[in-house]
């Protein structure tokens, strides 16, 4: 194996160990998964006007707990769900049994999805833990040739500036303190993030660059307000309010 294949599998091996330990808590955290009807209404909402109507066939990429893989499923869609990690794979199934959901799931990299000609691709909060982003977006457009990108993200890190720092330290504080799962790249150390190129933010500026440069086409962007308000309504405390929403956008294409 060449030295460039080799640290690329190093970095993916660290990533699947540190997913496998948080599988029992990520869902602890109404950040990961929100617990609101509002919430699951807005999510609903977005999807919908995101991407291609029911039943089509979707891919939900680095699903871990399935968060979206859930939805989607709910609202009629064929959903295929992808994640390193069997073990945040092994949550989605249970939560996908419970509710008599019929979930795809697929164990493997990003960078590898399987090509059955998906009419859409999704991803919430995966890209940033990628060590080469552009090329997994070149291997979704050939996991889906004449689908949909729908990329969610939302404002936290360092890349997004000082405020938005604060706000989502902040917001890791009162999780930490309420026992629930801490912010997610909190336990990557400094030379596996020196690998990943955006551990510290994924910004629009950044998205639409690596999505022009992959094969997408022209990319689209829009901030998605209803998330937010639905958010911050669920926030359980005022101090949680006062610092207010990660503010969400998404990026789409094809
Ligand atoms: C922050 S979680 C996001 C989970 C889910 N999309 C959500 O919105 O709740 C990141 C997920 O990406 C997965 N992941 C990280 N690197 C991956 C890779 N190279 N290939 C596939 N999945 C990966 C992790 O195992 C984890 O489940």
């Amino acid at each position: 194996m060449k030295r460039e294949e080799k640290q690329m599998t190093d970095v993916t091996d660290t990533v699947r160990t540190l997913w496998a330990t948080k599988s029992e808590t990520y869902d602890n955290s109404a950040w990961h998964h929100p617990r609101s009807a509002v919430e699951w209404a807005a999510w609903s909402g977005a999807m919908r006007r995101l991407l291609p109507p029911p039943p089509a066939r979707v891919l939900d990429v680095g699903t871990g707990t399935g968060f979206l893989a859930v939805l989607l499923a709910k609202q009629g869609y064929e959903v295929t769900a992808l994640d390193l990690s069997p073990q945040m794979l092994a949550r989605l199934e249970d939560k996908a049994t419970e509710v008599g959901l019929k979930i795809k799931t697929v164990v493997g990299d990003a960078a590898a999805p399987p090509k059955e000609d998906f009419d859409g691709v999704v991803e919430r909060h995966v890209l940033w833990t990628l060590p080469d982003p552009v090329q997994a977006l070149k291997e979704w457009r050939e996991a889906a040739p004449t689908g949909r990108l729908v990329l969610f993200a939302s404002e936290w890190g360092s890349a997004f500036g000082n405020v938005a720092r604060a706000r989502s330290l902040a917001h890791d504080v009162l999780r930490r303190f309420r026992g629930e799962c801490p912010g997610d790249n909190t336990r990557y150390r400094a030379d596996l993030k020196s690998k990943l190129p955006l551990v510290h933010g994924t910004t629009p500026e950044q998205l639409l660059t690596m999505v022009e440069g992959s094969d997408w086409g022209a990319p689209r962007i829009e901030r998605l307000p209803d998330l937010d308000w639905a958010a911050r309504r669920a926030m359980p405390s005022m101090i949680d309010r006062l610092i207010g929403p990660l503010h969400n956008f998404a990026v789409t294409a094809g």
